[in-house]
């Protein structure tokens, strides 16, 4: 018997090569789960990407499914839900994993782009979503809901703030649905990775080294900044992520755990 066996598990954000959203689709279908993996699909390009990554999960001997959506619409999120009740009947786990690094940047020069999609993807996205599958959890006898928050979700860093800020948001929601619906036997924790070898870390990463004049180099080596002194692989934060799904966290919900290698979460 696996960890997951049988279990019907959403994930956002899980197009992307060496993504967070793509580790926690193996590591679902690794352990027995049936997977539906969802990123944004705006050209031909990104509807292979989820389509590849679905092929991935198959190859893994799990059933998959691939669907486009914007996690901040709500049409395309319920629509999305309502496709995966018809073919899987049930959601037991939802992963609220798409993110934007946007909310990036020099505090005083912030906009209202910056702030309106880290605002939407990260708050309206996992609300969208939780809004979404929790009347089918509630209606099966339960389920459990894993949020990638961040370590920027529980301390704060400079030239960070639409992402901190909503990040922090992440966090909260987390603790409300824990707290609501408990008794559906429903439970909601966030994970709060440090930094993680990404494509979007490596993104983020180019513009701190050009806001404070340091080459690529030194801006990974001051991300890394943790007793293990390195990155994690996207797997080691999928891998929590799992362990928040499964049973093996039965009593656990509101909870924020930091996978950040022992990092000094700051202020
Ligand atoms: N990489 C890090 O160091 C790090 C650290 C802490 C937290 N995080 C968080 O982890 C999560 C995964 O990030 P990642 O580093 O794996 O990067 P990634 O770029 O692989 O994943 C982000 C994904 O979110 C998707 N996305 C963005 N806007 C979307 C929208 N409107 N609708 C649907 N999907 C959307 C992107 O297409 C992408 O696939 C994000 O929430 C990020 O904020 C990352």
């Amino acid at each position: 018997m696996q960890l997951m066996q049988d279990k019907v598990v959403i994930i956002t954000g899980a197009g992307r090569e060496q993504g967070m959203g793509q580790a926690a689709v193996h590591k679902f279908a690794e352990h027995g789960a049936r997977v539906v993996v969802t990123d944004l699909v705006r050209n031909e390009q990104e509807q292979a990407n989820i389509e590849r990554v679905a092929q991935q999960a198959r190859d893994l001997g799990a059933e998959a499914l691939a669907i486009g959506v914007d996690v901040s619409n709500r049409e395309q999120v319920a629509s999305c839900v309502e496709q995966v009740i018809e073919t899987f009947g049930r959601v037991d786990v939802m992963v609220n994993n798409a993110g934007t690094a946007i909310g990036a940047g020099p505090f005083l020069e912030q906009t209202d782009a910056q702030w309106d999609i880290s605002y939407n993807v990260h708050l309206k996205g996992t609300l969208y979503f939780c809004q979404a599958v929790i009347p089918f959890m509630q209606a099966q006898g339960g389920g459990a809901i894993v949020n990638n928050a961040s370590m920027l979700g529980v301390a704060a860093e400079s030239h960070t703030a639409a992402y901190t800020a909503t990040k922090f948001g992440v966090v909260g929601l987390t603790k409300t649905i824990a707290a609501e619906f408990g008794k559906d036997n429903i439970r909601c924790n966030a994970v709060c990775p440090g930094s993680v070898a990404t494509q979007m870390q490596e993104e983020g990463l180019k513009q701190f080294a050009e806001w404070f004049d340091i080459t690529l180099e030194e801006a990974w080596k001051d991300a890394e900044r943790c007793a293990l002194g390195r990155s994690a692989q996207p797997g080691e934060v999928a891998d929590a992520m799992v362990y928040f799904a499964s049973d093996m966290s039965s009593y656990v919900s509101g909870q924020a755990l930091l996978v950040c290698g022992g990092a000094n979460p700051g202020l």
